[in-house]
């Protein structure tokens, strides 16, 4: 028995990463787990890793979270196959191409795209369905980022309104028997963590995008339990939300992030 069994997962930017992470250990759980992504052709491999490896029923969706066109149609096909959509994970994100005082206004078009409008578009397809439904859980990943602005303007300032959206859905989805909670993950060493790493060099070489030593300078010294995350350490926080042991839980933003940062 899994503490999500029966429930229907849909995942944003699951094909990889930290979402691929989420996707697992919902399967793990019990979930029919929808892996939604960009990458379609990754998206289907994932979906049928997670079906062979777990038991559970999954589905692949090429999806892009900036278009609404392309937001209803999957809904639509997700909710045909499946009858409902119980858990919905916002974890679709992309970094600033430049760094500090080098970041454009398209910087801040696409970080506010995907990572801030792209958790009001999707919870706007999702939330009447769960309504429907008497009731949902959304999970939205915002960022340490979010917590303190840094050297990316413009995506600390869309994770700290991935936090401020998450109060505001709370609020007004509450009376649906929907809960709205964030996580706010700390360093993972995923792709999305080596763009960043080659903005901060400023060489997007392969061989400087692919190290190591700043990332792990950057643990050394700023965490307190001093170890990298894992994609399934963020899963496990999602699931919990997911779950009925958090019931009476919405609003909230927790921090995964090895005691990074502690407000
Ligand atoms: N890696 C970290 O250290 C870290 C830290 C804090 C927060 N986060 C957040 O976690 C989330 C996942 O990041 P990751 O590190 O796994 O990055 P990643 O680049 O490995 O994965 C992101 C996924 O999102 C998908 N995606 C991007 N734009 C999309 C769109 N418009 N529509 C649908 N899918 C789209 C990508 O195709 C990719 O599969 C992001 O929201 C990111 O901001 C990451």
């Amino acid at each position: 028995m899994g503490r999500l069994d029966d429930k229907v997962a849909l995942v944003t930017g699951s094909a990889r990463g930290i979402g691929k992470g989420i996707a697992t250990v919902l399967a793990r759980e019990g979930a029919t787990v929808i892996v939604a992504d960009l990458l379609s052709d990754l998206a289907g491999e994932t979906a049928a890793e997670l079906g062979n490896d777990y038991g559970v029923s999954t589905l692949a969706l090429e999806m892009d979270v900036t278009s609404e066109d392309s937001i209803a149609s999957n809904v639509e096909k997700a909710v045909s196959e499946f009858g409902r959509i119980d858990i919905l994970v916002n974890n679709a994100g992309v970094p600033p191409e430049n760094f500090g005082q080098a970041e454009t206004e398209a910087d801040w078009d696409i970080c506010y795209e995907v990572n801030l409008k792209g958790i009001w578009k999707v919870t706007s397809a999702v939330a009447p369905k769960m309504q429907e439904q008497g009731g949902g859980k959304i999970v939205n990943i915002a960022s340490i980022a979010g917590r303190i602005g840094g050297g990316m303007a413009s995506y600390s300032a869309s994770k700290a309104g991935a936090i401020s959206i998450t109060q505001s859905q709370a609020a007004e989805l509450g009376r649906f028997n929907i809960n709205v909670n964030a996580i706010c993950p700390g360093l993972l060493w995923t792709d999305l963590w080596r763009q960043i790493e080659g903005m901060f060099a400023g060489d997007h070489a392969e061989e400087v995008v692919d190290r190591r030593e700043r990332f792990e300078a950057v643990i050394a010294s700023n965490m307190p339990l001093g170890r990298e995350q894992r994609p399934e350490d963020i899963g496990n926080a999602v699931a919990f939300f997911a779950s009925d042991e958090a019931n009476n839980i919405t609003g909230q933003s927790l921090n995964v992030d090895g005691g990074m940062r502690m407000n």
